[in-house]
């Protein structure tokens, strides 16, 4: 598989700024530029696939064509049990287009309907993607339970109800580094780096 060499410009295929800084803090000791695909200007593209995978591959590589350099995507999201995984890919929408996420929690919260069932987990999908069409899609996943009321001004999205099997803190609670070195990004992006980027 193709590696990034040492000193590219890798574009970050996201406008959420909470995901820009995570993926700039996971990247960050492996001597790669990153500069995101809102600072470059790219459009969004719709997110239609069926999946985090799809949607993942169909970010990076829009950002990879329309930049001409190498292109990381991240498609994640929140899922409950009780809720038969949703929200999972329509993570974001829930949140409406004022990005509300106060009212996507609420909404796992009514929904939820006081279910005995507080199982929930986190999914990352990162894609690799190079200009001339290539890609590389790499899975991570945290388990954990969901807690009502929200706790903790960290991190963003749905952070502040999740807590991780083992743990005691949400992830809004937690120490963000802490998150970032433990996380479904950072489980999916220990194998891209082992495949995609050269050892730090
Ligand atoms: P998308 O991948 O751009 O479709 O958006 C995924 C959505 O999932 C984000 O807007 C967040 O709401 C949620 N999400 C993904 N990863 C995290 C996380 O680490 N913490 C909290 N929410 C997350």
């Amino acid at each position: 598989m193709r590696r990034l060499s040492q000193g590219a410009r890798l574009v970050l295929a996201t406008h959420n700024p909470g995901k820009v800084r995570e993926l700039a803090d996971l990247l960050q000791p492996h001597g790669v530029e990153v500069v995101s695909a809102g600072a470059l200007g790219l459009p969004e593209p719709e997110e239609d696939a069926p999946d985090f995978a799809g949607n993942a591959r169909l970010k990076a590589l829009a950002a990879a064509i329309g930049s001409g350099l190498p292109a990381l995507a991240d498609d994640s999201g929140f899922s409950a049990a009780a809720l038969g995984g949703a929200p999972g890919v329509l993570s974001a929408r829930w949140a409406g287009p004022q990005k509300n996420f106060t009212m996507a929690m609420e909404r796992v919260h009514r929904e939820m309907a006081g279910s005995a069932d507080d199982r929930a987990w986190f999914t990352c999908a990162l894609c690799m993607a190079w200009p001339d069409g290539e890609t590389a899609t790499f899975l991570g996943r945290v388990e954990g339970t969901v807690v009502w009321p929200p706790r903790g001004a960290h991190g963003f999205g749905y952070d502040p109800i999740f807590v991780p099997l083992g743990g005691m803190r949400t992830y809004g609670e937690m120490d963000p580094a802490h998150k970032h070195a433990t996380s479904h990004r950072a489980r999916a992006m220990a194998q891209a780096l082992l495949s995609c980027f050269l050892p730090a």
